[in-house]
Parts: structure tokens; C-alpha cells; sequence
């Protein structure tokens, strides 16, 4: 067990996809795997265990924003050893040809800030996906048909955002999306030799401020899982 895991030695997989939501964890532990098992419920963040085509997979939320990624991812590569970790969520498309229920994979994940800035000082440090996860989620989404958005990404602190001549910088730049924890997750995978990759679904379009109604957001969830988990055993 460790502070934030309640989870015995050996109980979370060296694949592990990390939605933010614990529902959403659960939920696509039940429809995905073989039997799920509930290893973790400490402050109502769930994690299961379970067998996607024979192979051994946990699912776990990572609460919101980066400083709750960075306590589950630390805990999950220092502690479980976890070498994969796929984030899976949903993002904001600062572009308008990045559409609603589009899938976006994260290249790189710009940031003002990351629980990591202390580490990095003045440092600009380029978090970056793993190629061979980010080839072979292409070629998953490619194969089921779909037009998956390859590029940058921005990791925000905040979805209440007050500087929207930022956004329009991002947008200029040819940022595709906003979240707001794959930077920490790429950093801290490269720091502890881990393998990491954000697959995205299009949840709200910042151009047109269009939004998905809450029960379009499964199918394009599903998707977004299932290419996440073809990319984690290619
Ligand atoms: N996740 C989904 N939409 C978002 C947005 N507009 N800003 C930050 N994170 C998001």
C-alpha cells in the first residue's frame, strides 16, 4: 500500500490506462476487461485489474489536473512499478478543423506550469510521448477507421481560463487541444524510464464554444480505450 493506493504488492499491472474520472475507470474496466477486480478505492479513486485479449492491464483514475496525476503516477511507477501508462480523456480543440468526438493523440503537451517547474527552473523542458505508443495508436485508430489528430497538445492548470490571448497564441501555433494532465505524465514517465502517451476525445470546441451532450461522450470514450489498449500491446 502506499499514502494514496490501497492496492497490495502485485495487484496493478505494468500497463496501466489512467482516465481522470474513477467512474469512467470503472466503467471501462467492466465494459473492456475480464475479470476486473477492485484494487484500489482510497479517497473514492478507483483501480481494477483485469485481462484485455490475455494480457494483464490495471485501470485507475488520476483525479484532475496534474497535481493529482502526479501523485497516482509517482505511486504507480515508483511503488507498482508500472511501466505504460495511457492517459485517456476527453480534451478542448483549439482548432476549428479538430471537431467534436475527434480523437487527438498528444505528440507534445506544452505548459505554463507543471508540479515538475521546480525541478526544471529556468529550463523549458519539451514533454514528449513515447514514439513507439503514439505510432502504434495511429495505426490502431488508422485501422478502425479513424482520423486520429496527431500533434501538440497544452496541459492548462485551469478550465476556467482568464487569459483567452493565450489560447489565441496556442491556437496560432497550431495547438491542437486543451487538457490539463498529459505534460506531468510525459515528465514523469521520462524521469522513472516509463512509457507514456495522452489519447484524447473532443469534448468541447473552443472556436465555436460547441460542447458533446453528456450521453454522446461513450462512444467516443470507447473508442479512445480501445485504441489505447491496441497501442499498449502492438
Ligand atoms: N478538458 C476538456 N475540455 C477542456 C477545456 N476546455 N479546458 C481544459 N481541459 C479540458
Amino acid at each position: 500500500m502506499t499514502i494514496h493506493i490501497g492496492a497490495k504488492p502485485g495487484e496493478i499491472a505494468e500497463t496501466v490506462l489512467l482516465p481522470g474520472d474513477p467512474m469512467r475507470a470503472q466503467w471501462a474496466a467492466e465494459t473492456f476487461l475480464s475479470d476486473p477486480v477492485c484494487i484500489n478505492r482510497v479517497r473514492g479513486m478507483l483501480g481494477f485489474t483485469g485481462f484485455w485479449r490475455g494480457n494483464r492491464v490495471t485501470i485507475h483514475g488520476s483525479g484532475m489536473g496534474m497535481p493529482s496525476l502526479s501523485i497516482y503516477a509517482n505511486e504507480l511507477i515508483r511503488d507498482y512499478g508500472a511501466k505504460t501508462l495511457i492517459r485517456i480523456g476527453s480534451a478542448g480543440s483549439m482548432q476549428a478543423h479538430v471537431g467534436l468526438r475527434d480523437i487527438v493523440l498528444a505528440m507534445t503537451a506544452s505548459t505554463l506550469s507543471t508540479p515538475s517547474r521546480g525541478v526544471f527552473r529556468e529550463l523549458n523542458y519539451a514533454p514528449c510521448a513515447d514514439f513507439g505508443l503514439l505510432s502504434a495508436a495511429h495505426a490502431a485508430a488508422t485501422a478502425r477507421g479513424i482520423a486520429a489528430h496527431v500533434g501538440g497538445i497544452y496541459s492548462s492548470d485551469v478550465f476556467y481560463d482568464e487569459r483567452p490571448d493565450l489560447n489565441d497564441q496556442m491556437t496560432r501555433h497550431g495547438v491542437l487541444a486543451v487538457e490539463m494532465e498529459a505534460a506531468e505524465l510525459y515528465i514523469l514517465a521520462a524521469r522513472h524510464g516509463a512509457r507514456a502517451l495522452a489519447v484524447l476525445t473532443v469534448s468541447d470546441h473552443l472556436p465555436s464554444g460547441a460542447a458533446l451532450p453528456p450521453e454522446a461522450r461513450e462512444q467516443g470514450f470507447a473508442d479512445m480505450v480501445e485504441i489505447a489498449l491496441e497501442a499498449a500491446f502492438a
